[in-house]
């Protein structure tokens, strides 16, 4: 069993003294240019494929602004298409769908199969001309989209010419190597709308300074003194801690990670997998949040818990679970009000960026470079 790196070396000397500006938070100019720059120009996870369960399950995605649709095919294979008809441009779903065998546009009723090829253009070549059945040769199918399935979580890239999944995401697959990720089960999502630009609540997530005001409770068993820095330059940054030894009632009870070392039971890490999403590995239990830029001042949390085996669905842990997922999301719930209220000061306050801590300001520091260096990218 590989034991997982140690933190990594975070020099602190070229910080500083200075964040982003208010304006970087509450400005429309900002969020486009995140928007064009960044979002379309990178691998970003987009859900998971819990969110379209089973064969014929739609849903409509909003990335850098294009409108994506996420589908399950009849064979249970998963696409990512752009969600507007090849004929006159109507999205094709406005909501999520269930049962679906085609995806049929509403404007004129051009169908498409699930995986996305044309099926029919009705009256095409005139009344009762149609385009034949599944004949693409004029007529195209639906735009398919760059993704990617990371275990259960879904990634799409704009940018044609990015650089391959796989290698965007090995040295995440080589930090984690230890942990078998293959079993894993959504046992618990919830989706919260936040009233802070998207940046606040990646900067809060990776922010341990904050432990012992903030979380007093899990300052208790997760300290603030017992983290270490993460950083992976310009792809993942984070914490760890290899003294995690929760008091609630799911402690132990749910199956860990097979083969797991002894050393590792007492790990967690989590990290920003640039830019918007934060995962948190613990022994028995891996969780994503998935951040949506919604506007300058609005982003959404789709929060995923995924446990080993089924653990997820065995009856018998039920409560376990319910424990688990409860006293995550309570943290969770301190850390919103936090950064809402950051984000109400900022609208008024004409905030100068401050003044950052040179040792835990380390890896917001290192994020805000990495967005501060996507937008200076020529258009
Ligand atoms: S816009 Fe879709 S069929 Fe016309
Ligand atoms: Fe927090």
């Amino acid at each position: 069993m590989t034991a997982v790196p140690q933190s990594t070396d975070a020099s602190s000397e070229q910080l500083p003294l200075q964040g982003l500006p208010a304006s970087a938070y509450t400005g429309a100019d900002w969020y486009e240019r995140e928007q064009r720059k960044l979002f379309a120009r990178t691998w970003t996870c987009i859900g998971t494929l819990d969110d379209v369960p089973a064969p014929g399950d739609a849903r409509p995605v909003l990335v850098a602004g294009r409108d994506l649709l996420l589908v399950r095919d009849e064979n249970g294979e998963v696409h990512v298409h752009n969600n507007y008809c090849r004929h006159r441009g109507h999205p094709i779903l406005k909501e999520p769908a269930s049962g679906l065998k085609r995806l049929v546009c509403p404007y004129h009723a051009w169908a498409y199969e699930l995986d996305g090829s044309l099926k029919r253009a009705p009256h095409f070549g005139g009344v009762g001309e149609h385009q034949p059945d599944g004949d693409s040769s004029t007529v195209p199918g639906l735009k398919p989209v760059r993704s990617a399935i990371w275990h259960r979580l879904v990634f799409v890239n704009l940018d044609e010419n990015a650089v391959p999944f796989d290698d965007f995401i090995a040295p995440l697959n080589e930090r984690w190597s230890a942990y078998d990720f293959s079993t894993l089960q959504r046992g618990a999502s919830r989706t919260y709308h936040v009233a802070c630009n998207w940046k606040l609540a990646v900067e809060n997530f990776i922010d341990f300074y904050h432990l012992p005001a903030v979380h007093k409770g899990l300052n208790s068993y997760s300290a603030m003194q017992d983290h270490y820095f993460i950083r992976h330059d310009g792809l993942f940054f984070g914490e760890g801690n290899d003294h995690y030894a929760p008091d609630d009632a799911a402690a132990g009870k749910l199956p860990p990670f097979p083969g797991l070392a002894p050393e590792l039971m007492q790990k967690t890490e989590a990290l920003c997998l640039a830019p918007n999403l934060l995962i948190t590995v613990f022994n028995d239990n891996l969780r994503a949040i998935i951040v949506e830029p919604m506007g300058p001042g609005r982003c959404r949390e789709r929060i995923n818990v995924f446990f080993v085996g089924d653990a997820a669905t065995a009856p018998e842990l039920e409560s376990v679970r319910e424990a688990a997922v409860s006293r995550f999301l309570e943290f969770n719930n301190e850390d919103i009000e936090i950064i809402e209220t950051l984000q109400s000061a900022f609208e008024v306050n004409g905030y100068d960026g401050g003044c950052f801590s040179p040792y835990f300001d380390q890896n917001i520091d290192h994020f805000q470079r990495l967005i501060s260096t996507a937008l200076e990218e020529p258009s």
